[in-house]
């Protein structure tokens, strides 16, 4: 459940009543992040026994037991699992576990190879200790195998499975005093959703959310900054041991140069209120000449330009400028880009290639770059 849930999908429990004599309720909702089903009768007004299995992409049962996997031989539906396995089209994959003896049955290996000429899935089961002192083949395969048994049958790409992904997402805000900020209108979204994305291939993320709008994903660990310089220190604390660094936040230019202790008041500033600003460190190009063996850094160019080729001359004196791997180049303006749940970007590399381009949501736009820059990642920053 926990790697389903850290792989950034929704894992919905539904438990027989001998599961509860195992795990408690309280355990099952905290780890899936979702009310637990267990009645039949219960939630009968949305149909709830079919519903779950009609909406499921997949299901897994771990562990299934001897007398699972003869009652769904039969195709019994005498509980919500049984109605919601019958009730579903989606692959369905077991973790089978029980003593030698069950396993080696004559009725479970005939109800076995039924299930399987059904294409039904199988993960293990392993060979190893049991629940008493006895040993042998009937051990519930370990959670990562059934994880990424259940990745693969979705289709899940594991690419970056081992890799750490920092993502900044967000925009900055440098304050004028304590109650006022120069800030800038990026939301975030598609920052999270590429934290997300990176999560769901495996890795592990690192979100340097700069003043996020959006809830950041609950399996990502996350980082709040405020200013250029917070999100400076943060991202290249966390740039020490990435193998990829995306900046997708908006970073401010400039900062107040000095910021004021008390509110500054219309009352003694007059018709005239004059700011001094002074120039914030480029992160990007900074952490692209700090660059680690293997690691690879894809930076941002959010530009008002709406010819395309001057946009892409734009992004290609941009990525020359920066010394990032690849650059994602999209528009923005009053409309477009900010806040939005879909955007249009294209990716450059460092010889000013187009490597990608594709307009979408958020998320599949995630999932695009991520297909972009993925083949250039080394060993390993940490190998
Ligand atoms: O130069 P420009 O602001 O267009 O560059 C955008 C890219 O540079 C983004 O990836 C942004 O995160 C990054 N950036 C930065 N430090 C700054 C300004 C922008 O790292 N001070």
């Amino acid at each position: 459940m926990r790697a389903l849930v850290l792989a950034g999908h929704s894992v919905q429990v539904v438990a027989t009543d001998a599961a509860l004599r195992f795990v408690g309720r309280p355990t099952l909702e905290a780890i899936s992040r979702n009310p637990v089903h267990t009645e039949l009768y219960e939630g009968v007004a949305e149909v709830r026994h079919v519903a779950i299995g009609q909406a499921a992409d997949l299901i897994v049962v771990a562990p299934a037991t001897a007398n699972f996997l003869a009652k769904l031989t039969a195709g019994m539906a005498d509980d919500l699992l049984g109605n919601t396995i019958l009730a579903s089209r989606a692959p369905l994959l077991l973790a089978p576990a029980m003593h030698t003896e069950m396993w080696q049955n004559a009725a479970t290996v005939s109800n076995v190879a039924t299930l399987r000429s059904r294409g039904v899935h199988f993960v293990g089961p392993a060979s190893g200790q049991l629940t008493g002192a006895d040993s042998g083949p009937g051990r519930m395969s370990e959670p990562d195998e059934i994880a990424a048994a259940a990745l693969a049958l979705v289709g899940a790409t594991q690419d970056l499975a081992g890799r750490h992904v920092v993502v900044t997402a967000g925009g900055t805000r440098e304050p004028l005093d304590p109650v006022r900020f120069i800030g800038n209108r990026s939301s975030g979204k598609q920052g999270v959703a590429l934290a997300l994305a990176a999560a769901a291939r495996g890795a592990q993320v690192t979100l340097i959310g700069a003043n996020l709008e959006v809830d950041a994903p609950p399996h990502v660990t996350v980082v709040p900054v405020m200013t250029a310089l917070e999100l400076s220190s943060a991202v290249t604390d966390a740039a020490a041991s990435a193998d990829l660094v995306v900046m997708a936040a908006a970073v401010a230019d400039y900062r107040p140069d000095a910021v004021a202790s008390a509110k500054i008041k219309k009352e003694t500033q007059g018709d005239e209120l004059v700011l001094r600003l002074v120039k914030n460190p480029d992160i990007l190009q900074a952490l692209s000449a700090a660059r680690l063996p293997g690691q690879v850094i894809v930076g941002f160019a959010a530009e008002t330009e709406t010819d395309r080729d001057r946009l892409l001359q734009l992004g290609r004196a941009k990525i020359e400028r920066k010394g990032c791997d690849y650059l994602v180049l999209n528009t923005v303006g009053w409309t477009e880009g900010f806040a939005t749940d879909g955007n249009a970007v294209v990716v450059l590399d460092r010889s000013g290639h187009i490597v990608g381009e594709t307009t979408g949501s958020k998320a599949s736009v995630a999932d695009s770059i991520l297909d972009s820059v993925v083949r250039a990642l080394g060993a390993g920053v940490r190998a």
